[in-house]
């Protein structure tokens, strides 16, 4: 029996590989495998169901624990950001694509199929993870080996008897998971099309937020956040909490130009209440105990750490390498950071650590124990190298 894997999300794009794979590619058995890793509830169901009526062998493995901790918070140790996007669908995939090699090894299959179109980062990343995992794997792309458009598919799904469901969500294309919310498509492909505020659901409007700031309190250990006001969640939970709350003071959302890994530039728009706060907040800690040099180097490494993460390479040994260092610095990123929300702004105000590198008995403008004095021969010798440089540059310009 010819048993090919489907990475399914129960979407148009995944429905239609599902007569593909049997009818135009020879399978005979499709075993379907969606991920749960914090899209709704009903996005899973539905795809639960519509695997059943198209009569493929499915698995839902949930993942959410698994995503939080592992991928998200590991984005959050790099204050993870790839031109202003916490890479929240990017990070989503390795798992996703990781999932279906399980469940490939478990039931003896090599052949994979995926939904991703030809234009999009998501087949470079999923395509990488089932490679990476199982080198032996032969993937299937119907959407982009036969370069399919959205009403070829359509046309399709309904004389194969595949439930659409035309709603007006389906005006744009979103993806979902615990870390954010991208929604595409539509106007929204138009760079100077305003979002409407139709396509926000995890946000309030600023204009509808509460009238009194909401502050929060987030404890950290080692980089990553344990408790909210005190409350100690999992990590899961703790995503999930701060969707919420910051959601409905208006914070999280994004638009942005992005470029894709072909090239492409692509207008994006998303709504990551937690991501955001949660990378404030890091980040403001990380302000506090880390060395000015640790700071200015890290910020180098989290971009090449998010720029891979973007790229979907989350089994690429220079993540590994990039990791070890970002390890070392996050042992003293423990403390708490405040933090207030209101009306679609995230504002720090105010952060303590036991590694805080800083002390107010020598920074004040009150204290004499740092003794002022003492500064005078740096402050002369300081730009030395410079100060040479127009000594001589007036040299030569009298000689003129
Ligand atoms: N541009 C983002 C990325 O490549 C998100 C794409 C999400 N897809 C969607 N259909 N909304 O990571």
């Amino acid at each position: 029996m010819k048993k090919v894997v489907l990475v399914y999300s129960g979407g148009l794009d995944t429905s239609v590989c599902i007569p593909l794979m049997r009818e135009e590619y020879g399978y005979d058995h499709v075993i379907t495998v969606t991920v749960d890793v914090g899209q709704p509830e009903e996005d899973i169901r539905e795809a639960a169901e519509k695997a059943r009526t198209l009569g493929t062998e499915h698995y839902t493995v949930p993942a959410r624990e698994e995503f939080a901790r592992t991928y998200c918070f590991a984005a959050v140790k790099a204050n993870a950001s790839y031109e202003g996007y916490p890479v929240s669908t990017s990070i989503a995939r390795p798992i996703i694509a990781a999932k279906a090699v399980e469940v490939a090894k478990s039931a003896g299959a090599t052949a994979f199929a995926h939904g991703c179109t030809g234009k999009g980062n998501d087949q470079f990343r999923i395509e990488f993870t089932i490679r990476a995992l199982m080198p032996d794997a032969t993937i299937h792309a119907p959407i982009r080996e036969r370069n399919m458009t959205r009403s070829w598919e359509i046309e399709y799904a309904k004389s194969r008897g595949i439930p659409i469901t035309q709603s007006l969500e389906k005006i744009w294309s979103i993806d979902e998971n615990l870390w954010g919310r991208s929604i595409e498509g539509g106007r929204l492909e138009e760079p100077d099309y305003a979002p409407p505020e139709g396509i926000f659901r995890w946000t309030r409007s600023p204009l509808d937020a509460p009238d009194a700031p909401r502050e929060l309190k987030l404890d950290f250990e080692e980089g990553v956040p344990v408790a909210v006001d005190g409350e100690r969640l999992s990590p899961a939970e703790l995503i999930a909490k701060l969707n919420r709350v910051a959601g409905e003071n208006g914070v999280g959302r994004i638009d942005i130009m992005e470029d894709r890994m072909l090239g492409l530039k692509v207008r994006e728009n998303y709504e990551c209440p937690a991501a955001i706060t949660i990378l404030a907040a890091h980040h403001a800690l990380e302000a506090l105990v880390l060395t000015r040099e640790e700071l200015r180097f890290k910020a180098l490494v989290d971009a090449e750490w998010s720029q891979l993460a973007y790229y979907g390479l989350w089994f690429d040994p220079f993540k590994e390498d990039l990791e070890a260092f970002i390890a070392s610095t996050q042992k003293r990123v423990t403390g708490s950071v405040w933090l207030r929300l209101y009306k679609g702004s995230l504002q720090v105000i105010g952060r303590s650590s036991p590694w805080a590198l800083y002390s107010e008995e020598l920074a004040s403008f009150d204290t004499t124990t740092f003794d002022q004095r003492e500064s005078t021969g740096m402050v002369k010798i300081f730009g030395l190298q410079a100060r040479m440089y127009h000594a001589l540059r007036q040299k030569h310009e009298a000689q003129r």
